[in-house]
């Protein structure tokens, strides 16, 4: 591979005017624009030829490598089979094929897939698909949303709402009222647990608390991803998730589960929901889905909710709600040959065997400078640095750039150093990102 290649950018650091990326520092980025030709299973190609060991699945989501070649294939019969046909009275059978198949592998109970294209459109379908269930039933009141602090559920107006995270919140007010958060179900006693604390399950409580306040039966929804992701790679203490389900239960408020991180193998089965032994009304997901080859997305919903829908004249849409590319052909493709190369090449029970080696690599870190906390589960870890004193983040986007330098891709989010990568990784690739980030921490002040 050479450098990149354009008509009109004939140079990589020539990246024009025009181009305004998401989640970055523009100014910044342009002095040493980061850049990449090409792909292929646990590697990025730079734009200057060098081979990157991914260890982020691109953004959480090529979880069985990257240019895979069946999915590529599947990807080029479709493009030049069907390109598009609406989803809106009208479909193709890829749709119902890979509905199907996601109903298969999803929870027991969960059987009707919604099709979205993104991350944040699941969440939004699936906070809408909850206020419209209790409004089916005759119970229009219950309309109130709880997320959680550190949750990440993408950037439309609903998703940023139930979302815990401050800052992306902070420029783009006011959101969705008669929004309530929980509390994170962390603290510091549980640093450098190895998977699952063992304590904090009573942090659950607090939604009963919350429900007092906010009267439960005006509530619609609890959403939360099993295992915080971008927020920091939180897993929930043993027995967290178990308990919400018990008093959502107990007050007819639906649980949602916010895959989009967790499904498709990254806690060793397809959703983490059935890894931790947990199951939803609702769960959201993406990203792995296609390998992240194609944007897709997808609301998957227990018979409960999707038969709620079901009971009004048959000729009245049940659901106003959808996106011109909700199950677009190619996405669909992509989709079905994802899955079946995660089912032929065995990758979720590989993700569950390679997990305590994960466990283990991430944890020798321990003891190393300016580490704060480890946390992992499954083929999921992060490691938290301490802030430098006035200058929160720059001890992580100097540790990204040092391994960046080092060959290997980790994502910064502020003094995270977080880590997802595609679950083909072996045993040396894992000890390769590990001693990356051991040299980076090493030459930290
Ligand atoms: C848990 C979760 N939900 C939703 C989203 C939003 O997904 P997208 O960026 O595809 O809209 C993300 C993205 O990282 C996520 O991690």
């Amino acid at each position: 591979m050479t450098a990149v290649q354009t008509a009109s950018h004939p140079l990589t650091n020539d990246i024009g005017d025009s181009y305004w990326l998401p989640f970055t520092a523009m100014r910044q980025f342009r002095s040493n624009p980061m850049m990449f030709a090409g792909a292929e299973g646990m590697h990025y190609i730079a734009a200057d030829g060098r081979r990157i060991l991914d260890a982020m699945a691109g953004l959480w989501c090529v979880n069985a490598g990257h240019a895979q070649p069946r999915i590529v294939e599947a990807i080029r019969e479709a493009a030049g089979r069907l390109d598009f046909v609406s989803s809106f009275k009208m479909s193709h059978p890829g749709t119902f094929e890979l509905a199907d198949r996601l109903a298969n592998v999803a929870p027991e109970g969960l059987n009707h897939v919604f099709f979205t294209n993104s991350g944040s459109e699941s969440v939004d379908t699936a906070l809408k698909i909850a206020r419209g269930y209790h409004r089916a039933r005759g119970d229009a009141g219950r309309t109130k949303l709880i997320g959680r602090a550190k949750g990440y559920h993408g950037m439309g107006f609903g998703g940023l709402s139930v979302g815990g995270i401050g800052r992306h919140k902070r420029d783009f007010g006011p959101l969705l009222p008669d929004v309530a958060h929980l509390a994170l179900p962390y603290d510091r006693s549980m640093a450098f647990s190895q998977g699952q604390p063992s304590t904090g399950a009573g942090y659950a409580d607090e939604l009963e608390a919350l429900l007092q306040i906010n009267d439960p039966a005006t509530v619609a929804a609890v959403i939360v991803e099993p295992v915080i992701g971008s927020g920091g790679v939180y897993p929930p203490p043993v027995g967290y998730l178990d308990r919400l389900r018990a008093i959502c239960s107990r007050h007819g408020i639906l649980l949602i589960f916010d895959e989009v991180i967790t499904g498709f193998g990254r806690l060793g089965r397809t959703f983490a929901s059935q890894a931790l032994g947990v199951t939803p009304d609702i769960i959201t997901c993406a990203k792995g889905m296609t390998n992240g080859a194609v944007p897709m997305g997808g609301v998957i919903v227990s018979d409960a909710v999707f038969d709620a829908f079901m009971a009004g004249p048959p000729e009245v849409i049940e659901l106003f709600h959808g996106y011109t590319y909700s199950g677009h052909p190619l996405a669909c493709a992509a989709g079905l040959a994802t899955l079946n190369v995660y089912d032929e090449l065995g990758l979720f029970e590989r993700a569950a065997a390679m997990a305590p080696k994960w466990e283990e690599a991430l944890h020798g870190l321990k003891g190393e400078p300016h580490i704060a906390d480890i946390r992992n589960i499954g083929i999921l870890g992060v490691v938290e640095l301490t802030p430098r004193a006035g200058e929160a983040g720059a001890r992580g986007s100097q540790v990204a750039q040092a391994c960046y330098e080092d060959g290997v891709l980790v994502r910064a989010s502020g003094d995270l150093v977080v880590l997802s990568p595609p679950l083909i990784i072996d045993e040396d690739q894992m000890g390769q990102i590990v001693d990356a980030i051991r040299s980076a921490v090493r030459q930290l002040r």
